[in-house]
């Protein structure tokens, strides 16, 4: 018993790291980390200061899918951000978006 509920948490464990490092390979095909990155703000935003400006917010992933998918723009300063469905499914904008607000 003890064993199993030690091992379902390890898995747990295992698959949302899994998950964390699929997001980022995501990110990295699609361009993200040319403008983002985790901890540091450059062109955008520093997806941690994303994380805890959202993390009251409702269903913030669902509003940074649709951000990533059809622009935002004075959210953050002057710059704006182009939106990517041409180059993504809304799928893969809410992968991001969920692996942005876990950070
Ligand atoms: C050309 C540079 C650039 C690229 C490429 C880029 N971003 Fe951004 N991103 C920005 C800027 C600039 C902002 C700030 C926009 C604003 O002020 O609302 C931003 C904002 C964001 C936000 C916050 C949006 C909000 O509603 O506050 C998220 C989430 C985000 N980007 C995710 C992504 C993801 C995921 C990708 C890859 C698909 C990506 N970005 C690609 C420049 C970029």
């Amino acid at each position: 018993m003890v064993y199993g509920i030690v091992l379902g948490s390890l898995l747990a464990l295992f698959s949302t790291q899994v998950l964390a490092s699929d997001a980022l390979r995501l990110a990295e095909k699609k361009g993200c980390l040319g403008c983002h990155h985790v901890e540091r703000s450059e062109v955008g935003p520093a997806w941690k200061e994303v994380a805890k400006k959202y993390s009251t917010h409702e269903n913030a992933a669902h509003q940074l899918a649709g951000s990533i998918l059809y622009g935002s723009m004075g959210n953050w300063g002057d710059r704006p951000m182009r939106g990517h469905a041409k180059k993504m499914n809304k799928d893969e904008a809410l992968v991001l978006a969920e692996f942005i607000m876990g950070l």
